[in-house]
């Protein structure tokens, strides 16, 4: 197993590896090894199917269900593979400009980690390209771990004590409110997270931030939205960031825990095609670290509906 860097502050591409032959007393303590110090990890000319991707996924923790999370029932063991593409239904050609399902491909474009909205964040999330564009559609990644270290003191403190508001919802309304029409953007309550999230194998601080943050507990929710919209500008400066080219059988996965992402444009009357996993943060990998010690979410904090949205 050999690495390579991919940017000067995180990420490393492994070499020598088939992920179909991973097992979790073969490679994979070292893959997770290199996952924990390096939060985004590349594979390259991977022969993937939801098979393999699947059971990859799973070593790293359970399935994201989200219909359960937001129903607030028990996650199934195994979920259909997440699908991110502008394929129509039909399966001969890709959907038009203004479907629902290409812009909320689109919203991704807002810098975020995945899942924060949801009532047990995820872990990694594990993508797969099949079908690329002939330019554009790179995903950018960032570190969120090298963002916290460059930060002044004055706002670590300011970030160490404070519990940022997240929902879905803000990402949508700002790429086309239609999106509001679906449930799967509208079923989730939102969540509330401490803004730093230290890394519970080597201690390393992360900022635990995304474009879905609306607020912050305590203070104005403008105020909260632009302590957010600081960091995230500061952790996301053009040499901060790792843009990927995909090519049909790569493998990135990240760590949501230390990065952040956005799906760069590409031309939309050409298919795209990635799969995406998920799996759900568990105890041994942080969960109370990043939890508030003053609860979870309330009543009050809740992001208003669409009604109040449209006033
Ligand atoms: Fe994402």
């Amino acid at each position: 197993m050999e690495t390579r860097p991919l940017h000067d502050r995180f990420g490393v591409e492994i070499k020598g590896v088939d992920l179909r032959s991973i097992t979790a007393d073969g490679d994979f303590p070292k893959i997770r090894a290199l996952f924990e110090e390096h939060s985004l990890l590349l594979f390259k000319g991977q022969e993937m199917d939801t098979e393999v991707h699947t059971d990859l996924a799973l070593l790293f923790g359970p399935m994201e269900d989200r219909v359960a999370d937001a129903a607030g029932t028990e996650p199934r063991a195994r979920v259909p593979v997440p699908m991110m593409t502008n394929q129509n239904d039909a399966g001969d050609g890709v959907v038009g400009r203004d479907s629902l399902r290409l812009l909320n491909l689109i919203a991704n474009s807002y810098w975020h980690t995945d899942s924060t909205f949801l009532r047990t964040p995820s872990l990694i999330n594990a993508i797969t390209a099949y079908v690329v564009p002939s330019s554009g559609g790179q995903t950018e990644i960032v570190s969120t771990r090298a963002a916290w270290q460059d930060l002044p003191q004055a706002l670590k403190d300011k970030a160490e004590e404070t519990v940022f508001l997240h929902s879905v919802l803000p990402s949508r309304i700002d790429t086309d409110e239609r999106l509001l029409d679906l449930p799967e953007v509208t079923r989730y309550q939102g969540q509330a997270w401490r803004a730093v999230w230290p890394n519970p194998v080597n201690g390393q601080k992360a900022l635990y931030i995304a474009n879905h943050i609306y607020g912050a507990r305590g203070v104005d929710w403008s105020e909260g939205r632009a302590f957010a919209e600081d960091l995230i500008e500061r952790a996301t400066q053009p040499e901060c960031i790792y843009a990927h080219e995909w090519e049909p059988g790569d493998v990135l996965i990240w760590d949501e825990r230390a990065t952040m992402h956005r799906v760069r444009p590409w031309p939309y009357d050409e298919l795209r095609t990635l799969s995406s996993i998920c799996t759900t943060v568990q105890e041994q990998d942080g969960l109370s670290l990043v939890s508030p010690a003053d609860g979870p979410i309330r009543a009050e904090e809740v992001f208003p509906n669409r009604e109040f949205i449209r006033t």
